[in-house]
């Protein structure tokens, strides 16, 4: 029993001797000296020796314990140890670094735009309304006097969905698409309420375009005021009013015969270049001008979609893109700039 006491303190020692992890070294605490360890293994035999020799044995025993646990304490430390060095031998944390900056938040230049326009028309009177981003073809274009085959639809590249006609059960039949305008929601506005009205109508329109100065999605303010005997006089006013709030007391505007069919007369107003003050220069090609808005007075076929008699009232409407008028006041060439989400050029507004 003696010899197989010392061949086991023989065995343990170099084991010991050898681990280099901490859980390593708990295993051969275990394997020697745990309650079903090999010591113990050894021992378990003690009982049927003369009591002398029992007494002798338990000595040696307990002094091979003694030393095994020291071993193994010894080794734990030795693990530890290497462990931290491997540590520090890795990568190195240079504390001495400087910190990197948080870029503080900004509001977008096109929120910030629209809400400058809305807060404008909120002022003269004017209550905000929204419609849906995916809208019936119906809404669209035929209610605003574009029936199908109409040579203006050629003017707004449409986006069509198979999404079904969600919450419109009465157009069910008309296809889906992604609204070309925000002209759409003059007439659901109208539809949920009687006339006098005035109110503007922001939100994303989607064209499939996509160029220096075009993108799929952009955004538009519409406006629209119905009362009766509403005049011409009455929509260049409120349109002058805007433009001087928004671009400065100086500028002047002016308003050009145009087309929409969902307005007659129409106009496009323009405003002077705010660059050269009207000069002429590269931003205004020379011509001293710029297109803003489209306008006009509100079609009577219009005011039928919307169950409104057109003799009973009159109104007008227009639309402006929000992209554009960010870029005229803030001096920003490249409509892609405020897509890219660059926090170099955020951080400018
Ligand atoms: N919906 C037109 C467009 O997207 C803009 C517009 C023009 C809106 C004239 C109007 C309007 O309400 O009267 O180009």
């Amino acid at each position: 029993m003696r010899d197989r006491l010392q061949a086991l303190a023989d065995a343990a020692r170099q084991e010991i001797s050898g681990v280099s992890e901490p859980s390593q070294v708990e295993a051969l605490r275990i394997r020697y000296l745990g309650k079903k360890g090999e010591l113990s293994a050894v021992l378990g035999g003690m009982g049927k020796l003369p009591p002398d020799e029992r007494r002798a044995l338990g000595e040696i025993a307990n002094t091979v314990k003694a030393e095994l646990e020291q071993l193994l304490a010894d080794a734990t430390k030795r693990a530890e140890e290497a462990a931290l060095e491997a540590q520090l031998k890795g990568p190195k944390l240079d504390v001495t670094l400087p910190g990197r900056a948080v870029l503080p938040g900004g509001r977008h230049p096109v929120s910030r735009t629209l809400e400058d326009i809305v807060r404008t028309f909120a002022r003269l009177g004017f209550e905000v309304a929204v419609g849906p981003e995916i809208e019936l073809d119906y809404f669209n274009f035929e209610a605003l006097n574009l029936p199908k085959d109409h040579p203006a639809r050629d003017m707004q590249d449409t986006f069509y969905v198979d999404e079904p006609s969600l919450g419109h059960a009465k157009k069910a039949d008309s296809p889906s698409l992604l609204r070309t305008h925000t002209s759409p929601v003059q007439v659901r506005h109208m539809l949920s309420r009687k006339p006098p009205i005035r109110a503007v109508m922001p939100g994303r329109v989607y064209r499939r375009d996509s160029d220096i100065t075009h993108t799929p999605m952009f955004h538009q303010v519409e406006g629209l005021l119905v009362d009766k005997d509403v005049s011409f006089a009455e929509l260049k006013g409120t349109l002058d009013a805007f433009v001087k709030a928004f671009f400065g007391s100086e500028t002047r505007t002016r308003f050009r015969p145009s087309f929409f069919p969902f307005t007659e007369p129409s106009a496009e107003v323009d405003v002077t270049c705010a660059s050269c003050g009207g000069k002429g220069c590269r931003v205004c090609k020379q011509t001293g001008w710029l297109e803003v808005l489209g306008s006009g007075m509100v079609h009577p076929n219009v005011f039928t979609a919307a169950g409104y008699d057109p003799k009973e009232v009159t109104g007008y409407a227009f639309g402006m893109g929000v992209e554009r008028l960010a870029m005229l006041r803030y001096g920003i060439d490249d409509l892609r700039m405020m897509f890219e989400n660059d926090a170099r050029f955020l951080a400018q507004f």
